[in-house]
């Protein structure tokens, strides 16, 4: 088989990584002999090969389109010249994932790089798009360090239920909570049940998954424009063809994904997580994935970063619009435009220019309402603050654009569960002692408690509250949240309580104080009490016999670096990102 490809980088296309025989000619005699067997001719051979994740599943409706789109990315690389080759990997959707999508992330991300290394490829097409789908993929393409392109399935279209429009997944909080607390009926939560997925795709708003398709235009890592088209649309279909292209040219210029995922591309995309309102998840895979090219997000930087980004994107939870408005308003070239100022536009995408580059090839934007100018944003920081203090000495954060102003500065009684079990046992009963000013506590949901870190921080506001037309109550917990999610809710407190975190001895009746302005979260209880609370009750961390379950505990790392296991991370650290 020849292959003109091949150079001083060494093997290319099908030579690449032949299967340890002891005899390389006997190798590749062997690997081409099977693939003649599914009809390749050598000419198809010796073109650059172009691999394809896919990511559809039977249990995944957010990679629904998964078959339409390798298609298009088929003819995008076979137009541009060279190989397709798809192959399947672990698909995590929110809905189907227990005990939590988070548990599945770094399997996926394994799974992602280890396949990368293993199979013949010069560049590879990442099809992902539900929540830990895209982290999971960029994790183990920025390991694999090879030519990589994300390809993002798109969001859901909305619906219609009683003349309202409806997406996933806030309007499922929102119709549940209205369901708890006796506002509508059995009849009419089945009925929206219809209505809040209309098609396949991703959550029609700002949670996780636009979040992190936003995250990887924002890091250069999707052809421009990437982002937003939803997932049934001929605009999806196209973007599609063009990574197919856009894939072999990146082979043929050998554009590694560290070229693009250096320090300014890491300051973007958490510029960009700002100012869309973006999921509180966000940080936590912008973490996992920096960590894999040895930095380390700073969370104070992040948040001196927070004070100087206004989120300018107006989709819920934390405004009105939806994904399929945002992409009707332009989509990512609308919101690059404005926070141009702030951005590093020197970073490289793969496009093989750089964001400035693309900024400008986009040309001039047109009226429209759902990218606020600079100058009158929908929240004037961003959307994200990073709290600290003696409950989370390692850090937490609250979605400050989705909370209660109300809260924002407040101190409560805490109303402590131990656990979920603890919490689905006790939150409805009409007697727990529980008031609207009392803070709720959850303990033992974070990367180890759960294990997973559940999206289980949005505790539900109890139900005797609820009928009584309490809207938001502050809550705080080691878990995370959903990105669809809303409300005065404190999350990934640092350390996690199930390793002996300080929130691992808050006791019903402490006081706790937030304060948003001065960015910290309170236990007002002595350091001498919470000793001898350590001392009283111990903390048994957590242990599997065998199996993942096992090396997850072994192995995972908390909040702060992105919950990745530790023999993931890049060998040699490189310093804290943003550097400003
Ligand atoms: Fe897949 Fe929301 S469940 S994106």
């Amino acid at each position: 088989m020849s292959n003109s490809a091949d150079d001083d980088a060494g093997p290319s296309g099908m030579r690449k990584g032949l299967t340890s025989y002891g005899d390389a000619g006997f190798s590749l005699f062997l690997r081409k002999a099977f693939i003649k067997g599914a009809g390749y001719t050598d000419a198809a051979l010796a073109r650059p090969v172009i691999a394809i994740a896919d990511t559809g599943s039977d249990y995944n409706p957010c990679h629904g389109n998964a078959p339409q789109l390798i298609e298009a990315v088929k003819r995008g690389v076979m137009l541009a010249g060279g190989l397709p080759m798809a192959f399947p990997t672990i698909s995590v959707h929110e809905s189907f994932a227990a005990p939590t999508s988070m548990f599945l992330r770094n399997l996926m991300a394994m799974d992602t790089e280890e396949m990368i290394r293993a199979q013949p490829m010069d560049a590879v097409v990442l099809i992902g798009g539900c929540d830990k789908t895209v982290p999971a993929q960029l994790m183990g393409a920025a390991s694999a360090n090879i030519p990589a392109i994300q390809l993002i399935t798109g969001s859901m279209l909305t619906g219609s239920h009683r003349g309202e429009r409806v997406g996933a997944c806030t309007d499922c909080r929102r119709y549940w909570g209205q369901f708890r607390a006796g506002e509508i009926d059995a009849d009419e939560v089945a009925d929206v049940n219809h209505q809040l997925v209309a098609s396949v795709g991703t959550c029609s708003v700002m949670g996780t998954a636009s979040t992190m398709a936003c995250i990887a235009e924002a890091l250069g890592m999707t052809v421009p424009g990437g982002a937003s088209p939803p997932a049934v649309t001929a605009d999806r279909i196209r973007i599609a063809e063009l990574t197919g292209a856009q894939a072999v040219q990146m082979a043929r210029d050998r554009l590694t994904i560290d070229k693009i995922l250096t320090p300014a591309a890491f300051e973007n995309a958490m510029r960009v997580l700002l100012a869309i309102g973006g999921s509180t998840n966000g940080i936590v895979h912008l973490a996992a994935i920096a960590g894999r090219m040895g930095l380390a997000i700073d969370l104070s930087a992040l948040d001196r970063m927070g004070r100087e980004t206004p989120v300018l994107l107006d989709l819920k939870p934390s405004g009105a619009h939806y994904m399929e408005d945002f992409h009707a308003a332009g989509g990512m070239a609308t919101l690059l435009r404005e926070l141009k100022p702030l951005l590093r536009l020197e970073a490289m995408t793969v496009t093989g220019r750089t964001l400035g580059e693309e900024i400008d090839r986009a040309g001039p934007g047109f009226p429209q309402t759902v990218v606020r100018p600079i100058t009158d944003p929908i929240y004037p920081q961003g959307g994200i603050a990073v709290l600290s203090g003696n409950l989370a000495p390692g850090g937490a954060i609250i979605k400050q654009s989705a909370a209660d102003p109300a809260l924002m500065e407040h101190e409560g009684r805490a109303v402590v569960f131990q656990n979920l079990e603890d919490l689905a046992h006790r939150i409805d009963r009409d007697d727990l002692d529980v008031g609207a000013d009392d803070v709720l506590v959850l303990k033992n949901i974070g990367p180890k408690g759960a294990p997973g870190m559940p999206e289980a921080g949005y505790i539900p506001i109890p139900r005797k509250l609820a009928r009584a037309g309490v809207k938001d109550i502050m809550r705080i917990s080691d878990g995370r949240m959903s990105g669809t999610a809303f409300g005065t809710i404190v999350l990934h407190v640092t350390p996690e309580s199930a390793i002996g975190g300080p929130l691992a001895w808050v006791q019903d009746g402490d006081r706790i104080r937030l304060s948003v302005k001065n960015r910290e979260i309170t236990l007002r209880v002595s350091d001498e009490v919470l000793a001898q609370r350590a001392i009283d009750h111990p903390v048994v961390e957590p242990t599997a016999e065998r199996g993942y379950r096992k090396l997850y505990l072994q192995s995972v790392l908390q909040a702060d670096q992105g919950v990745d296991f530790d023999f993931l991370q890049a060998p040699h650290p490189l310093g804290k990102v943003p550097r400003c």
